[in-house]
């Protein structure tokens, strides 16, 4: 579940959730957000860490999304962890979104988690019922989110993950993202 949040996050090119609820025996910061496109002009992905309250940061960006997605634009995110945070200790986990189609990533996950989650800090697409294709090339951005992680787990072990989240299709931009984040255990 931890994932989801991520992969909704990359679609803005904004993530982080440190304002989880009470329940939550964890806490989470955000270490880093690294981007890459093959090509910047048609999609670009510019995002920072800013901090919005003691011990809260949000992520603020742009993604300048300007070509036209298809049936075969696909998605697939992957999630190791690293005890230490050493980069050679990072091991996969089994928490990941098989490659899939951006159409059913909009019409499941996205729909599910990140349009709500980014709905009151972003202009992300919102829609009812079937997500209608393609995905409308303009830029996304999003100011100071911090998302609310309804359905993420109450445990989650200590540790550093690293989140990467691939995009591609045939004739357009590849562009990918790297998060790694920070989970500790709450104090109370
Ligand atoms: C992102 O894509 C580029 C180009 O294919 C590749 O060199 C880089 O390793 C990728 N990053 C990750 C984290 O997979």
């Amino acid at each position: 579940m931890f994932f989801r949040c991520s992969l909704a996050g990359i679609l803005l090119g904004v993530l982080l959730f440190n304002g989880c609820g009470a329940a939550r025996k964890w806490e989470y910061e955000l270490m880093s957000v690294e981007t890459y496109s093959s090509d910047e002009s048609l999609m670009k992905i510019d995002v920072r860490v800013e901090r919005v309250d003691r011990g809260v940061y949000g992520v603020t960006g742009s993604v300048n999304w300007n070509y036209d997605t298809s049936d075969e634009t696909m998605v697939q995110a992957s999630v190791f962890k690293s005890n230490s945070g050493d980069e050679s200790d990072y091991k996969s986990l089994p928490w990941a979104i098989p490659a899939q189609s951006l159409y059913e990533h909009m019409n499941t996950y996205y729909k599910d988690v990140s349009m709500k989650n980014f709905k009151h800090c972003s202009n992300v697409p919102q829609f009812e019922g079937k997500f209608q294709p393609p995905l409308p090339k303009q830029i996304y951005s999003g100011d100071k989110c911090v998302i609310n992680c309804d359905g993420l787990p109450d445990i989650v072990p200590p540790g550093f993950y690293k989140i990467i989240m691939k995009c591609s299709g045939p004739g357009q931009p590849t562009w990918n993202a790297t998060v790694i984040s920070k989970v500790t255990t709450k104090m109370f």
